[in-house]
């Protein structure tokens, strides 16, 4: 069902409050602090712009990090508001607290056009545990409230959640809206033939979503650590490869589930092999790849897909119609384990027919990191939110804003009986 969206919204001269999802990485060098993606702050401009052109007093509301309900000065959003000034080219102001009678002059006394930015949420407590109070509170900095954080739509925080329970007037932004459009209507309904390609560590991260996308996929791939879990399903020898045994029926199950369907189903046919890995120093023993068909030998582990393994993807993918991809295939931060995440992104790239959908944390990083981000369909800027939308949960940050029929449903009962829409209501 379509959410209602700010352009649905009469918002010229009334304070628009929209919490975005600005948890940015920054870096911290000699006192000075760097953005080093900037990628969920541009992902955030078309809803910032358009809210600006129209006249509206645009609030914006984020958190950073998790700072455990204190204030931490290295978490501060205040060199996102210098950045997000930079690239709206124009003045954002800022305000020291999230909350309190600072924020709310700062609030009231915004011009038709201007952008406030409040301090991280998360300073305080109250925000996580979606404090009634809390909540309240950053409501009476708004008239209208906004979501457009898709990334942190699957907490029930007080900015994502309880403020929407102070505002009669609610509404999803522009990101949030092409967010649900390629999670939610692309993958529902692709075009043929649809590839799905996952990977990772873990396979208890995506299992549900194996599972939800083994309804819809005709060719899943399945890459990084968590192929080796499939391994030991298929009574493989994985040697000290990363696996998961309480996953090995799930892995089986979810084998059966793609046979029985007569999806193809895709797992590493050769691997790159180390002996040791040392994470913190971004190193490895010196590797080598297995011979295709063969098995993990004791003492070594996987930490990528070989060469035989992505030719065999190379048909798939450049056949498919659909692709989305969600996890690097190999420890990828780690030289020498990364070929078969790059090699990857290179293929979902190079298929310009297709439309591509790209989530999660690493393979967008991959992406970006290899220069191919832009000739990508949708890159989503979720990472927990998007494997639980997939996952088909219900996301408190979205269900917390009201569909367009139901809204045009209750505006045509006003009518009808002659009353004004309601100032605000409380929580049921
Ligand atoms: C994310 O980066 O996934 C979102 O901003 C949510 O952050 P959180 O996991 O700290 O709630």
């Amino acid at each position: 069902m379509a959410k209602r969206t700010i352009l649905d919204v009469e918002v010229r001269g009334k304070r628009v409050l929209v919490r975005v999802d600005f948890n940015v990485p920054i870096e911290h060098v000699d006192g000075d602090a760097r953005i080093t993606d900037d990628t969920r702050i541009r992902a955030t401009l078309p809803t910032v712009q358009n809210l600006v052109k129209r006249g509206a007093r645009v609030v914006l509301m984020s958190h950073l990090g998790r700072p455990k309900g204190k204030p931490d000065p290295k978490l501060s959003l205040r060199p996102v508001a210098d950045r997000l000034g930079y690239l709206l080219q124009k003045r954002v102001r800022f305000s020291d607290d999230c909350i309190g009678a600072g924020a709310e002059n700062s609030a009231k006394s915004l011009q038709d056009g201007e952008v406030l930015l409040l301090e991280n949420l998360r300073f305080h407590p109250e925000e996580e545990k979606n404090d009634p109070a809390f909540s309240r509170q950053l409501a009476q900095l708004g008239e209208i409230y906004v979501n457009d954080a898709f990334g942190t739509a699957h907490r029930a925080h007080s900015s994502t959640e309880g403020v929407a329970h102070f505002l009669a007037e609610r509404a999803i932004g522009l990101l949030m809206e092409k967010e649900l459009h390629f999670l939610g209507e692309e993958l529902a309904h692709p075009a043929r033939p649809f590839v799905v390609i996952l990977g990772g560590a873990k396979v208890s991260d995506k299992i549900r979503v194996i599972d939800r996308l083994l309804a819809k996929a005709d060719v899943l791939i399945i890459g990084g650590a968590m192929a080796y879990t499939f391994y030991l399903a298929q009574g493989k020898a994985v040697g000290k490869s990363l696996v998961e045994p309480d996953r090995v029926e799930m892995a089986r199950l979810a084998l059966n589930k793609a046979a029985s369907r007569g999806i193809e189903l895709l797992l590493p046919v050769d691997s790159y092999i180390v002996e040791h890995i040392d994470f913190e120093r971004r190193q490895t023993s010196p590797g080598r790849y297995t011979q295709p068909a063969e098995e993990i030998p004791d003492g070594w582990r996987a930490v990528d897909i070989g060469p035989a393994t992505l030719a065999a993807m190379k048909r798939p993918l450049a056949a498919a119609r659909t692709i989305f991809w969600n996890g690097p295939m190999g420890v990828f931060e780690i030289r020498g384990c990364d070929k078969g995440t790059f090699a990857v992104a290179e293929m979902v790239a190079e298929n310009r027919d297709a439309v591509s959908i790209v989530g999660g944390g690493d393979s967008v990083k991959a992406l970006h990191r290899s220069g191919l981000a832009d000739r990508i369909t949708f890159i989503s800027t979720g990472g927990g939110a998007s494997l639980e939308f997939l996952e088909g949960k219900p996301l408190p940050g979205i269900s917390v804003i009201p569909d367009k029929a139901e809204e045009e449903a209750k505006a045509a009962i006003a009518h009808a009986t002659g009353e004004g829409p309601t100032e605000s209501f409380l929580p049921t």
